[in-house]
């Protein structure tokens, strides 16, 4: 089954097109399953309807498809559109005078309970008009497809009270209808304990199982649920609690786990069967290996670990525990204010030891198995969708290699080129 029928569908619906990208220096892709990376030398891409028809040796390829409208790749590298699959893009406010107080020694911990952290953004949300909201994150999301994302995860959770989170995500919906780009909605329900609920965790927990879940449900105004499990936020009961109820909905479930101290979270996501346990800056290799077991992908968040100065898995333990693990940016104002995915990767490769095809991996397949998309996002085999990108540069080996990380030369979404804004009259109404 091919995945994904969002907003950007209308983009090219009812204008057939058929295009062969050629003269690349190799297009890379993993197989369908996200196992094996296929490298094609010299390699062309036949996108139709906004799929991906055929991918291999250009000659065969022009030959077959001789109506195709070519469009040349002058040399460069093309992979899959990369996927972030976490950001909390959806905020008023900053909190830079905070990241200079956890310069100075602080800890997030400290900062939060002194009336920072995320009360102060959901304060600052709250006062921001809407219109800016939304047009903000739209801006945002455009950034990110000029970074190469074409598909991305934003979350709700500066809302807190199951109003405020059903104003941001109404709000996002509202974004998404103005950019291209494939947008995944998280509901983030439990993030932190809204003011209106001091001394009042259990009626909290209640209001957002019987009043925020079932409104988002019938509304349709997300894809997934997400919780915050942390000693700083909520426990392993509070979160299986929500979560119990999301999964009876039909909603998949994520979870924010181990990031400031264990608590449990990961084995949580294994346990419930969750698309990806997150953060996991203070897992142990029992919870590596769990999520392993329950073939849960754990997602590595290097802009969040560096900013509050935590530690990130070697890739050498998580080769020998064979665990699926994306990178994202996990952009936020608080943990990780980073708004490019491929410094990120650049720089887990160095932190970490990632190689190349780990790193592209961890940015395509798995990042779409972190959102369920992997059958028809994040490669670039025959039926996917035709998310590509065309970068300034010629071999795989060069993603994790510069800083600053290279750019795309060409962004094709749907099969629709998608690179420059001038040119989007072409496929946006
Ligand atoms: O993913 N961990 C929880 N949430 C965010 C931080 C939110 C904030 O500090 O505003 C994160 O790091
Ligand atoms: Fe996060």
């Amino acid at each position: 089954m091919i995945v994904g029928s969002g907003p950007g569908a209308k983009v090219v619906a009812g204008r057939a097109s058929y295009l062969l990208l050629h003269n690349t220096s190799e297009v890379v892709t993993t197989d369908p399953e996200g196992v094996r990376i296929l490298r094609y030398p010299r390699g062309a891409i036949v996108f139709q309807d906004g799929r991906v028809v055929e991918v291999g040796p250009a000659g065969e390829l022009s030959r077959r498809h001789g109506e195709a409208r070519p469009i040349n790749a002058h040399g460069r590298l093309v992979t899959p559109g990369l996927v972030d699959c976490h950001t909390h893009m959806i905020f008023g406010g900053h909190r830079a005078l905070e990241f200079q107080r956890k310069l100075a020694g602080e800890t997030y911990a400290a900062i939060a309970a002194s009336g920072g952290g995320i009360r102060a953004t959901v304060a600052a949300t709250e006062r921001e008009r809407e219109d800016t909201l939304e047009k903000t994150l739209s801006a945002r999301l455009e950034r990110w497809r000029a970074n190469g994302c074409t598909t991305v995860e934003v979350k709700s959770g500066y809302g807190l009270t199951p109003r405020g989170e059903v104003r941001l995500l109404e709000l996002i919906r509202g974004a998404v209808a103005r950019v291209p780009t494939r947008v995944q909605r998280t509901a983030l329900l439990l993030h932190a304990l809204p003011e209106e609920y001091r001394g009042r965790r259990a009626e909290y927990i209640e209001d957002i199982v019987t009043r925020a879940l079932p409104e988002i449900r019938v509304r349709g105004l997300a894809d997934a649920v997400d919780v915050f499990c942390d000693p700083v936020a909520f426990t392993v009961e509070e979160c299986r609690t929500v979560l119990t109820r999301a999964r009876e909905m039909g909603f998949p479930i994520k979870i924010h786990a181990e990031q400031l101290k264990h608590s449990g979270g990961a084995k949580l996501a294994a346990e419930m069967g969750a698309l990806s346990a997150d953060h996991l800056e203070s897992a142990t290799t029992e919870d590596w290996q769990a999520l392993a077991a329950a073939g849960v992908v754990g997602v590595l968040l290097p802009g969040a670990a560096l900013t509050l100065g935590q530690k990130l898995p070697k890739a050498r333990t998580l080769r020998e525990i064979g665990v699926r693990f994306a990178i994202a940016t996990d952009f936020n104002p608080g943990s990780s204010p980073v708004q490019s995915l491929l410094e990120c990767v650049s720089l887990a490769a160095r932190l970490c030891g990632f190689n190349a095809e780990e790193c592209l991996r961890a940015v395509t397949w798995n990042a779409a198995r972190a959102l369920g998309l992997e059958s028809g996002v994040g490669h670039l085999n025959p039926g996917a969708w035709g998310d590509a990108v065309a970068w300034e540069c010629e071999t795989l080996e060069e993603i994790p290699y510069w800083l600053p990380a290279v750019r795309p030369d060409l962004v094709f979404v749907r099969g629709a080129d998608l690179a420059f804004p001038a040119l989007e009259g072409r496929v946006w109404p």
